[in-house]
């Protein structure tokens, strides 16, 4: 599958799922702009059958290089970060891990055994990085649960492989050029943003802001019955130029913890 296909299909899946996601990008297309991705993320587990040496692959053999890697100690995550070699607007990829010995028995082998459900066939699969979730209907019993040590293991139990966000560059934005201006925007038209470490994270000097929108309450069908939780959501994000003059490409561990809470449960 070439790389225009594998784009094509995840941003289907993750617009279908989240529709708050396609207002946003409508919101900035009747603004008259032009939306281009600085980068596309996905969570995953450090299951050797499905770490993110495996979901890079579709990537490296279309193009795309390992450039860091990044720790987030107090959520138990490690991720890589990826860019091509030679197409200038293609978006950064970012994977992310959930480190398993870092956390009791149960909570591993519970994951593991998402994980021994998989087939064969769909773990060796191009298509594993959008194929959702493989282990079938989620327990809300079991997600809430799973919530209480990492929102992020949660998040992936309900959603599985799958673009857990998208992310506007702010850059070639024309009216809405700073990350301030979009938040207004956002807000003004009924969006919540994520203001775990305040609505912007990072700075100028830092040479990367960030913010997000609250990942929209989709409806889930659990074994339990129908509850709402939070799907995926939104970034955006603007660079700076380095000393050298070249924009900043690389990603802010701290700020990043932070985005990582858009998932997060709330109810309205
Ligand atoms: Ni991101």
């Amino acid at each position: 599958m070439n790389l225009e296909n594998i784009f094509n299909k995840l941003w289907e899946i993750y617009t279908t799922q989240n529709p708050d996601v396609q207002k946003v990008y409508n919101l900035f297309k009747s603004e008259g702009e032009e939306v281009i991705n600085d980068h596309i993320a996905f969570r995953t587990l450090n299951d050797k059958r499905v770490n993110i040496d495996v979901l890079a692959k579709p990537f490296l053999k279309n193009g795309y290089e390992y450039i860091n890697s990044y720790e987030f100690r107090d959520k138990h995550l490690f991720a890589k970060h990826y860019e091509h070699k030679s197409l200038k607007n293609a978006p950064r990829i970012f994977i992310s891990e959930l480190i398993l010995e870092e956390f009791d028995n149960d909570f591993k082998s519970f994951l593991i055994n998402l994980i021994n459900r998989i087939p064969e066939n769909s773990l060796n699969s191009e298509d594993l990085i959008f194929s959702g979730n493989l282990w079938g209907k989620p327990s809300f019993e079991k997600y809430n649960a799973l919530r209480e040590k990492s929102e992020y293991a949660a998040w992936f139990y309900v959603f599985g492989f799958c673009a857990n966000h998208f992310t506007v560059s702010v850059n070639h934005l024309k009216k809405y050029d700073t990350i301030q201006k979009v938040n207004e925007l956002l807000k003004n038209n009924g969006f919540d943003l994520n203001t775990s470490g305040g609505e912007v994270k990072g700075t100028p000097e830092e040479l990367l802001e960030q913010s997000s929108i609250k990942s929209g309450l989709i409806e889930i069908d659990f074994v339990e019955g129908k509850h709402k939780i939070p799907g995926c959501y939104y970034e955006f994000a603007k660079r700076y130029p380095d000393a050298t003059g070249n924009l900043y490409s690389g990603f802010i561990a701290k700020s990043a913890d932070k985005i990582f809470e858009s998932t997060d449960f709330y109810q309205k």
